[in-house]
C-alpha cells in the first residue's frame, strides 16, 4: 500500500513539475507567486489613484491566486477576475478562492481575453511578454483603466506612479493609455499621487 502511495506521490510530482515547464515555455513566464509585500503596493497604488468600491478587476496571469486573493479582501465590493492558462497554479488558485464571492478565475490565454469592461488590470510577468501585453490594453481597455505592473514595466508609456520596496522590483501604476488622455478628476488625483511620491 505505502509503495502505491510513495509511487502516486513521485508520479504527481513529476507531472506538475511537466505541467509547470510545459507552460512556462508556452507563455514564457514562470509561475512564480507574486509577494504579499507586492500585493500590499498594488493595493496602495490603486487606492490612492481613487479605484471605486465596485470596481472590476483583471489580473492577467493569476497564478497561485496570491494578488487575487489579497485584491479581493482589499476591495470586497469589487469584482475580481484572475485569468491563468497554467493549470496546477490555477487549479491551486480555486482552492485558495473557494471561499471569496467576489472572485473569478477564468482559465484562458489572457491574451484572447477582452477585458474591456475592467476598470483596473494587474500583472506580473515577464520583460518579453510585456511588449505583447501592451497590445492588449492597446486593443480592448478604455481611457483611464488604471494599470499596475509588477517588476516588469511598459515600455514608451508614462508611469503615474511607484513604489519600491528594498530586494525587489517596483511597482508601478499607469492610466491607459496615457496620462494626457484621461479626464480631469482622474488626473488630477494621479497627479497628487505623483506629487506625493
Ligand atoms: C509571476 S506569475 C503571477 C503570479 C500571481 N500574480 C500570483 O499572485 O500568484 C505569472 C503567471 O502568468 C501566467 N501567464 C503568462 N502568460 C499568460 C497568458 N498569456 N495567459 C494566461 N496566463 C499567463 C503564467 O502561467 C504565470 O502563472
Amino acid at each position: 500500500m505505502s509503495t502505491w502511495l510513495s509511487l502516486f506521490a513521485i508520479l504527481f510530482v513529476v507531472i506538475s513539475a511537466a505541467s509547470l515547464l510545459v507552460f512556462q515555455a508556452y507563455t514564457g513566464v514562470p509561475s512564480l507567486p507574486s509577494s504579499t509585500s507586492e500585493a500590499a503596493d498594488v493595493i496602495a497604488l490603486l487606492r490612492q489613484a481613487g479605484l471605486k468600491d465596485r470596481a472590476k478587476i483583471y489580473d492577467l496571469g493569476s497564478g497561485w491566486g496570491t494578488l487575487v486573493v489579497a485584491l479581493a479582501r482589499a476591495f470586497p465590493a469589487a469584482e475580481v477576475h484572475g485569468i491563468e492558462v497554467s493549470p496546477l497554479p490555477y487549479l491551486v488558485a480555486r482552492v485558495r478562492t473557494w471561499n471569496l464571492a467576489n472572485v473569478s478565475l477564468i482559465y484562458k490565454d489572457f491574451t484572447k481575453a477582452a477585458p474591456g469592461d475592467a476598470d483596473a488590470v494587474t500583472c506580473d510577468l515577464m520583460t518579453d511578454t510585456m511588449r505583447g501585453v501592451g497590445r492588449l490594453p492597446d486593443a480592448t481597455l478604455a481611457t483611464g483603466t488604471l494599470v499596475v505592473s509588477i517588476t516588469f514595466w511598459f515600455r514608451g508609456r508614462t508611469v503615474c506612479a511607484t513604489r519600491q520596496a528594498p530586494m525587489r522590483g517596483a511597482v508601478a501604476l499607469y492610466q491607459w493609455p496615457t496620462l494626457a488622455a484621461v479626464s480631469p478628476e482622474i488626473t488630477s488625483s494621479v497627479a497628487s499621487i505623483l506629487s506625493t511620491s
